[in-house]
């Protein structure tokens, strides 16, 4: 079959992966509302177009946090994604430096943040999770700086994990050949199965439920590098963020992943683009599937957007 648009790969997925595998890239929390939402709010959105302006020259570059790549259109950071394919983050990677652009790491990734390094050059961003050693934490993100990365991308949307029914029903749990690579020899490096969904007693028993804007400084302590925060929907938190420091936003409710009845973040941006006044540039993921949806964020004025492999 030819493939002619991102959202088919979905009917792909839904084949080719275990049912555990499959579900926990496409849920999001309880109801699913925002989960379709992300993608409702944007055929909601309709140009205004203007017509017999010289087009024959397009030049999608630009520039984000001082590197130039080769179009607004960056890779959100997903965990685990050897779940899917053995060479997992390793061909992310590879994909996002040969199309000129950025890709973000997860914390949660099953490989490594040296091993990414090591399929070659590329702009790398690292997002972080907060956990409660914080000397692990400090460890992390120095690997990361020497690694190469270039920015943090701090997860501030997940003092818990969301509901996801289907993760609950499966017993979701990282399969026992993988290792949260960034972990590995810790106890972090490894996720129980447990009665209910592996991933959430994980991330009970090892984030950082504290986690506030005072920590937003405390990371600038530890590294120089910008950090971007990555889970706003409002314009306090965009008041916020910047008072704390913050290089730029990204509007983000997790992929729906996390606090079902968020609106859509196309929905939301406005609101935080007012607010940044331009004094950082504001991100976008959740939903994006065409580039009619990337350019309804620039028009809404986004600086980039992020896609991800989760549905
Ligand atoms: C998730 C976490 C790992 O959404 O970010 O599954």
């Amino acid at each position: 079959m030819e493939i002619t648009n991102v959202t088919e790969y979905e009917a792909i997925a839904k084949e080719k992966l275990p049912k555990m595998v499959y579900d926990y890239y496409a849920s999001g929390a309880e109801d699913q509302w925002t989960l379709k939402e992300n993608r409702n709010a944007f055929s909601r959105i309709l140009f205004r177009p203007r017509i017999l302006i010289d087009v024959s020259k397009i030049d999608m570059t630009t520039t984000v946090l001082g590197f130039k790549i080769s179009m607004p259109i960056m890779i959100a950071p997903t965990a685990m994604q050897k779940m899917a394919h053995p060479e997992g983050e390793y061909a992310t990677a590879r994909a996002a430096s040969a199309a000129g652009t950025i890709m973000t790491l997860s914390s949660w990734a099953t490989s490594s943040v040296e091993e990414v390094a090591s399929t070659g050059p590329g702009i790398r961003f690292f997002q972080l999770y907060v956990c409660k050693d914080r000397n692990v934490v400090a460890q992390l993100v120095r690997r990361a700086e020497r690694a190469g990365f270039k920015a943090i991308a701090l997860t501030v949307d997940a003092p818990r994990l969301g509901r996801r029914e289907a993760d609950i029903k499966n017993r979701f749990t990282l399969p026992p050949f993988l290792t949260l690579k960034n972990f590995e020899g810790l106890d972090l490096g490894k996720m129980d199965k447990t009665d209910d969904s592996g991933l959430a007693s994980y991330v009970a028993g090892q984030i950082d439920r504290s986690l506030s804007w005072k920590d937003v400084k405390w990371l600038q302590t530890i590294t120089s590098l910008p950090i971007l925060v990555k889970g706003v929907l409002t314009a306090e938190d965009t008041r916020l963020a910047i008072q704390a420091g913050a290089a730029g936003i990204i509007v983000s409710n997790h992929g729906a992943r996390q606090l079902d009845y968020v609106p859509a973040t196309i929905m939301a941006l406005e609101e935080v683009v007012k607010a940044a006044q331009g004094r950082v540039p504001v991100f976008l993921d959740g939903g994006v599937r065409r580039g009619t949806d990337v350019f309804k964020a620039l028009a809404l004025g986004a600086s980039g957007i992020f896609v991800s492999i989760y549905i």
